[in-house]
């Protein structure tokens, strides 16, 4: 619900448990009052005047200033000396100042498009225009209002209304949210390549934090979704805010804390921010052009990191993954199996084996394309290797289909140095520059600036699928973008080459959705280096990490899941040595990789029949279970980041699904599951065990779980439910 009261100046934003407050100031400032829970006490008291600020022109002696306001968006030069929103540059002057112009308020519909943003129907929206009349500019900061979730998105929306001259956009950040205080603590992912996403809590400090990307991609290192909270907060209790950016390329994350001192009354804000990466970004806005900023994801929690977490989860689930598959394939992929070395024959043999192991889709990884025998060569010209598959792709797929659901692998957005498309095409390879190009794994990025681009790869992917029963695609990407500028482009128009880069593979992306709707599509990035809700908002997964170890898996899983839900995670139980595939290896594979969507990748024909028997009887349990952990909401019992051992539950309704892992040591494994019913009896459906409600809310049953220093996996339903 949104609402503006006309007495007051201020714009009042409802979701189902929260409130977000601001208001116009002397008729033209917007000023933020509260975010937070839903509550009549705000405070509409002005900060205290603090000395040695400077006060807009018109304002002077009054003690006003942007300094000390809790801005809804901070300007660049005018007086706000904290982390800039927006900075311009037009006719060498870069100091702006939006001022509040008029507002709407509106419900809309809003579909998936070639921008990824979050969609839904009859979502109340706000509009709030603002302008600079010195550079004749309009910037729209919008409001969307998603209440079963708890969460606020945020856009800025920038247009140049000038008939003759051009604006530079420096910096145009998708929000910016002031709190008063400094006490909190930090929450972000950090990683790198097969050791993705690891949550980190660290205290805020004096001065700026900044989670950044300038790969042309999210990456691994830093991951865009983040979250503050109260020192004292923890899973179950305690203030905490979850951000994140609906965006797949370079992005900064910054959160600024500053001291202000009126005397006798100190008092310190924190200043949050999230958008495009600003650094080498100078996108130029013609006359009459419009910028937008994508779509950043906001909400509050009053009920500790796991309240955060599921606000996210139903947000995600929702609002960007509705195209989503109800039910996922459970796939055969063949890389850490074959690597290189596949052929029709063994495939084959391998699709033939999958039905009587539960598994649904043979997935022909990396390797399956002329020229393709390791990673020097082949990219962009996509013609199967005869040599390997005798009959052709058509032909190969129809075979696999006899058995099971097939999928192919591809890079559309890459080219390699030594293929035919490089040697016919060098000008379509991202990076103009006098300087030769640094290259990575033996390829460059195509650039999807341009439309010719753009059309080869649709017309190739039309060409290669064309009659093909192709059911699943993974779609890769190997490297960043470096020395980037488009030879499309003279020196210095367009600017902004990442971004218009990934809107490409936006465009691409949504593009290919809607040519091939009934195919499964799977995103990925060396492993999870673009876990990110722009590309979830056209997969029905996303691949977390090459890292199938499991205890260090466990890490990078449960850290995606504090942001994104378990239903777009894909996981695989891959044993890389023979000697690893135990019983027990298996289990503990098993049992982390089922916190998602289920896969494997092993050479069958290396398996010995015990661990085949346990595939078998692995996907039988997942079946019976993997609603609840898609649906369920997720509860962090204990965090593997903290305690070393993870106690991971996805609850829906009476029932639950416990996953245990116990593969490091730690101090003390009682585990209390505050969420079961001690007067009630469960049946453990995976063994037909019965479990008194008492022993699993007491602790003692998943103290033993982690006691034995392994993972596993219980899924519990209440006896009176199961008998009706
Ligand atoms: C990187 C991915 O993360 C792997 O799963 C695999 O698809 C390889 N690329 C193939 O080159």
């Amino acid at each position: 619900m949104i609402y503006y009261d006309e007495d007051k100046k201020t714009f009042t934003l409802k979701t189902k448990d929260t409130c977000y407050v601001m208001g116009i100031l002397y008729s033209k400032y917007l000023f933020h009052y509260h975010y937070g829970t839903l509550t009549d006490a705000i405070c509409y008291a002005l900060p205290p005047e603090v000395s040695f600020s400077t006060s807009p022109p018109e304002l002077d002696y009054t003690g006003f200033s942007l300094e000390t306001l809790m801005a809804e968006y901070a300007y660049y030069g005018t007086g706000d000396f904290r982390a800039t929103s927006l900075r311009l540059r037009c006719r060498n002057d870069e100091s702006t100042m939006f001022c509040y112009k008029e507002h709407r308020i509106y419900f809309a519909d809003y579909k998936q498009s070639e921008i990824p943003c979050a969609y839904g129907k009859h979502i109340p929206t706000l509009d709030i225009v603002l302008s600079d009349e010195v550079f004749g500019c309009t910037l729209t900061l919008r409001y969307k209002v998603f209440r079963d979730s708890n969460v606020i998105t945020r856009s800025a929306i920038l247009r140049n209304e000038n008939a003759t001259d051009t604006v530079t956009v420096e910096n145009c950040m998708s929000m910016c949210l002031d709190l008063y205080g400094s006490d909190y603590d930090v929450l972000s992912l950090y990683g790198s390549y097969g050791n993705e996403m690891n949550l980190k809590r660290n205290p805020l400090f004096f001065g700026n934090q900044r989670l950044i990307s300038r790969r042309g991609a999210t990456g691994h290192i830093y991951n865009p979704f983040f979250a503050v909270c109260d020192h004292a907060a923890d899973y179950d209790s305690g203030n905490v805010y979850g951000l994140n950016l609906i965006y797949g390329g370079s992005f900064l994350s910054e959160i600024e804390v500053s001291a202000h001192s009126p005397v006798g009354k100190p008092y310190d804000t924190v200043r949050l921010q999230t958008g495009v990466c600003p650094e080498n970004f100078g996108y130029v806005l013609c006359p009459r052009e419009t910028f937008v900023a994508p779509e950043a994801v906001m909400t509050f929690s009053s009920c500790g990191i796991n309240g955060m977490t599921e606000n996210m989860h139903r947000f995600v689930n929702t609002a960007i993954l509705p195209h989503a598959r109800q039910k996922m394939p459970i796939v055969l992929n063949t890389w850490e199996a074959c690597f290189y070395d596949i052929n029709e024959e063994k495939l084959l043999s391998f699709a033939r084996m999958c039905p009587s192991l539960g598994i649904d889709t043979l997935a022909v990884d990396d390797g399956w394309f002329a020229r393709r025998n390791d990673d020097a060569s082949g990219l962009g010209d996509w013609k199967i290797d005869r040599k390997k598959f005798p009959s052709g792709l058509r032909v190969f797929a129809e075979k696999v289909s006899q058995y099971v659901d097939f999928g192919i692998w591809i890079e559309p957005e890459m080219i390699s140095k030594d293929s035919d498309l490089y040697r016919r095409h060098p000008e379509w390879v991202l990076g103009k520059t006098s300087r030769p190009l640094s290259i990575g794994r033996h390829q460059y990025v195509l650039d999807l600036t341009r439309d010719e681009v753009l059309d080869y790869l649709k017309d190739t992917c039309c060409e290669m699928l064309r009659d093909v029963p192709v059911r699943y695609i993974k779609w890769d990407m190997n490297r960043h973008l470096t020395e980037v500028g488009s030879f499309a482009h003279d020196d210095d128009a367009g600017g902004g080459i990442a971004h218009r880069y990934i809107m490409g593979v936006c465009k691409l992306l949504h593009w290919f959705r809607v040519t091939f709707p009934d195919v499964c599509l799977e995103t990925c990035s060396g492993g999870g280096g673009r876990y990110n809700l722009a590309l979830a908002a056209y997969s029905d997964m996303i691949w977390a990490s090459d890292n199938t170890y499991p205890a260090e898996r466990l890490l990078t899983e449960t850290g995606a899941l504090t942001g994104y839900p378990a239903s777009m995670m894909s996981c695989h139980v891959s044993c890389p040595s023979d000697s690893e595939a135990s019983e027990r290896e298996m289990e503990n594979r098993f049992a982390v990789a089922a916190m998602g969507t289920l896969g494997y990748e092993l050479d069958l024909h290396r398996l010995p029949e015990t661990a085949l028997a346990t595939i078998g009887s692995q996907t039988q349990r997942y079946k019976l279970f993997r609603d609840t952990v898609a649906k369920g909401t997720y509860r962090v019992v204990r965090s593997p980041h903290s305690d070393g051992v993870g106690a991971i539950s996805f609850i829906q309704g009476d029932d639950f699904v416990l996953i245990c892992a116990g593969l490091r040591r730690c101090a003390s494994t009682s585990t209390e599951l505050p969420f079961a019913d001690e007067n009630a009896v469960y049946t453990e459906m995976l063994s037909g065990e019965t479990v008194n409600g008492k022993e699993l809310k007491s602790g003692a049953y998943a103290g033993k779980l982690l006691a034995g220093g392994c993972a596993t996996v219980k899924y519990f339903v209440k006896e009176s439910k199961r008998t009706c």
